[in-house]
């Protein structure tokens, strides 16, 4: 991951997408937060998580306007890293959980559960990281409000679980496999388009 991030960085253009790209993913991780779950089963928890998610994907796609004016106006796949990738990604993800979850009254809030669960852990891997190379490469912009909003929302999500579902350890290791897959396509389909990005009029001034 850190060698991809490097690649990354190192040009304006998949910078901006980059961002961009995060921000989508929040974007739809709040959709399908407000989706998925039925209204009558939303309590103080998961509106928070809601609200939250909203908000990191404002405050990313500012970072983008702020640092990048004018790369990505919007989420369209041009703008994107990886095209439909982060689409692909979230979506397999949640059908994937659906079908493996034993049918119940607890099937919709175990899904969004689950779900959440894998992309906190995802999230925080790959934010820390990223974060950690912004830094010592001198860039201004920090993502620590949101990582520790992020840590928040794991540890929320553990303790949810472990009290709804007597076979987590069980469930979350098969999930976990299936996101690993699923993660690996996503870097492969961005190195993919890194390797294809290669105007040398698009690095940094
Ligand atoms: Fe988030
Ligand atoms: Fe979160």
């Amino acid at each position: 991951m850190k060698n991809t991030l490097m690649k990354i960085i190192s040009q304006p253009q998949s910078h901006a997408k980059w961002i961009n790209t995060l921000a989508y993913l929040e974007h739809i991780g709040s959709r399908k937060i407000m989706k998925s779950l039925n209204s009558r089963l939303l309590n103080l928890d998961m509106l928070e998580h809601l609200t939250e998610e909203t908000r990191h994907a404002y405050f990313l796609k500012k970072i983008v306007e702020k640092n990048f004016p004018g790369y990505c106006p919007n989420f369209s796949p041009e703008h994107l890293l990886g095209n439909n990738s982060p689409d692909v990604y979230f979506q397999s993800l949640d059908k994937y959980v659906n079908q493996h979850l034993p049918e119940g009254k607890s099937h919709l809030i175990l899904n969004y559960y689950y779900v959440t669960l894998l992309i906190e852990k995802r999230a925080l891997q790959v934010y820390e990281s990223y974060q950690n190379l912004l830094q010592e490469n001198g860039f201004s912009f920090k993502l620590t409000p949101l990582i520790l909003e992020e840590q928040k929302h794991l540890k929320e999500t553990e303790n949810a679980i472990a009290i709804l579902d007597s076979s987590f350890a069980q469930n979350l290791d098969l999930f976990l496999a299936f996101e690993h897959e699923l993660y690996l396509q996503f870097i492969s389909d961005i190195d993919h388009e890194l390797s294809l990005l290669s105007a040398p009029e698009a690095t940094y001034g």
